[in-house]
This record gives structure tokens, sequence and C-alpha cells, in this order.
């Protein structure tokens, strides 16, 4: 059976693009984010992950706003990127590993889970990123099976849903017949918003609790509604329902320990408080 070794959160923005493509990762302003990456790159080279399922949200590359999923899964041979602007060049298509997309598929279907498959899916800077900043050099390593929840338009999905969702998707990897290992990425967040009166909005206090409940208490973020999510993290801090999915992932079962490997929080990159937070499963 395939071996699921961990999990890693991060933030997304796609400013970072456009840093590592200029080679900022030394400028004072950029510095303290990706200073957060290297113990984490340590770990994936001792670990080395063979596929990564990434939970991630779509901003209006591949689902506009006329057709919205709240859950899609993608079941491509390859995804391709897209220039967003202002961010990373388009990078060349990351492999799928269609196999692990399937049962991710079938097992999420027959636990209920009304998804979408994507036999065709471009991939947005919340895909890119991640897969960029844990492996910089070269051609990405790793196959992919990208897992899109909507956060993008009301209404989005419940944090309880999301946290069962992730957890089904943990159940899916454990049970898949493969010897491959797997590692989980959740990708977004955290806490911030890009419109409105509270452009700005940050809460550090929120974020600083909700990472450590990953490591103690997994399920804490799923006492809150959307709106209560919103109002503590802002409109886009609930990207924060990726890197909960993400741990749900890694309690299949019984629930398993974790250990956390590296963790950082820095304030601001852009409008965003930066997060991440790589944890491995010890049985
Ligand atoms: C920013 C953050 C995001 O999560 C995103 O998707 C786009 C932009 C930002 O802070 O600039
Ligand atoms: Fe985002």
């Amino acid at each position: 059976m395939a071996k699921l070794i961990g999990c890693i959160g991060t933030s997304h923005i796609p400013a970072i693009g456009g840093a590592i493509h200029k080679g900022l990762q030394q400028n004072p302003y950029w510095k303290p984010f990706f200073d957060g990456f290297p113990p984490i790159r340590a770990w994936l080279g001792k670990v080395k992950p063979d596929v990564v399922v990434i939970f991630y949200n779509d901003h209006g590359l591949n689902f506009f706003l006329d057709k919205m999923p709240t859950f899609a899964v993608g079941a491509a041979p390859q995804y391709n990127t897209a220039d967003e602007g202002w961010g990373i060049p388009v990078l060349p298509p990351f492999k799928g590993e269609l196999d692990l997309s399937w049962q991710i598929i079938n097992t999420l279907v027959e636990k209920e889970f009304d998804i979408v498959t994507c036999q065709e899916m471009l991939v947005d800077h919340a895909c890119t990123l991640p897969l960029k900043l844990f492996w910089p050099e070269g051609e990405c390593p790793v196959t992919v099976v990208p897992i899109c929840i909507n956060t993008v338009q009301f209404p989005l999905p419940k944090a309880s849903r999301v946290y069962a969702m992730g957890k089904a998707v943990g159940e899916a990897i454990a049970a898949w017949d493969s010897d491959k290992t797997v590692a989980v990425i959740g990708s977004g967040g955290l806490s911030h918003q890009l419109d409105g009166e509270r452009a700005g909005h940050i809460n550090k206090v929120f974020d600083l609790q909700f990472m450590e409940s990953l490591l103690t208490n997994p399920e804490w973020a799923t006492q809150f509604s959307i709106h209560e999510l919103v109002e503590k993290t802002g409109t886009q801090g609930v990207e924060l329902l990726m890197w909960l999915a993400m741990r749900a992932a890694l309690t299949p079962g019984q629930g398993a320990g974790v250990r956390k490997v590296h963790s950082n929080y820095h304030i601001p990159i852009s409008n965003t408080a930066t997060g991440l937070l790589a944890l491995e499963k010890v049985d």
C-alpha cells in the first residue's frame, strides 16, 4: 500500500513568484519569508515523496464565477500553468498521478462527496508556487493530484465538511495499491483580505492558534462557521481551509500522531500573513 509521510501547509501569493523569478530571496523584505523553506527542503530531500496531493483554491484561472465547483479533483496526465501576470512566468506542465486521482475520485464519490472530476485543469499560483518553493531546482520531481476547494464565491463549504473531505482523501491514499510515498500540501492563507473596507486585515493571534491546533487538536477550527472564519481571518483568509483538509488527510481511521518538522510565520508579504508548517506522520 502507498505510504503517507506527512503534510506541508504554505501561503501562496503571486508576488512570491515574481521574487523567485528576480532572485530576491536575500532581499530584506523577502528574506524572513524565504528563510522558512530550507529546513523543509532538507526534510523533503530525506523522505523523498514520489507524489503530492495538493489542496488549493483556484482564483479564476480554471474556474470562473459562472461555473464554480465546491470540490474539484484533477484527473489529468499533466497540468498546465498559465500567465496570471505579476507572478511567476509560465512553468513547464506538472505531471499528474492518474492512478491516485481515480483512487481518490472513486473513494470520495463512494463516501457521498459530490465532486467535479477534471480531466483537463489549468493550475494557478496556488499550485505552482508551493511546488517551486519546495523543489526550486529544475523540473518538479514529484507527480501531483490537485484538489480544488472553492473559497472564491459564496456559498463556501463549511470547515467541518472540508475536514471530512480531507479525511476521506487520506483514507483513499492509505488504501492506494501502490508502493509510492505520498505527501499532502495545503496551499492558502493565512489571514488576509484583499478588498473592501477591511482590506489589509490580519489576525496574528488567530493564525498562530490555528497553526498550533494542527499539531495538537486538528479539528479545532471546525467549530467555526464560514462567516466566523471570514470575520476572524478576512475574506481571503478562509483559504486556511486548505490546511484543514491537508491535516485531516493525516488522520484516517483511528487517527495518527504527527511530529512538527518546521514552521515559520511572517507578516506581511504583500497583503498576507504568511505561514509555513510541515508535519511528519508518526505511526
Ligand atoms: C495575495 C494573496 C493571495 O492569497 C492571492 O491569491 C493573491 C494575492 C496578496 O496578498 O497579494
Ligand atoms: Fe489566494
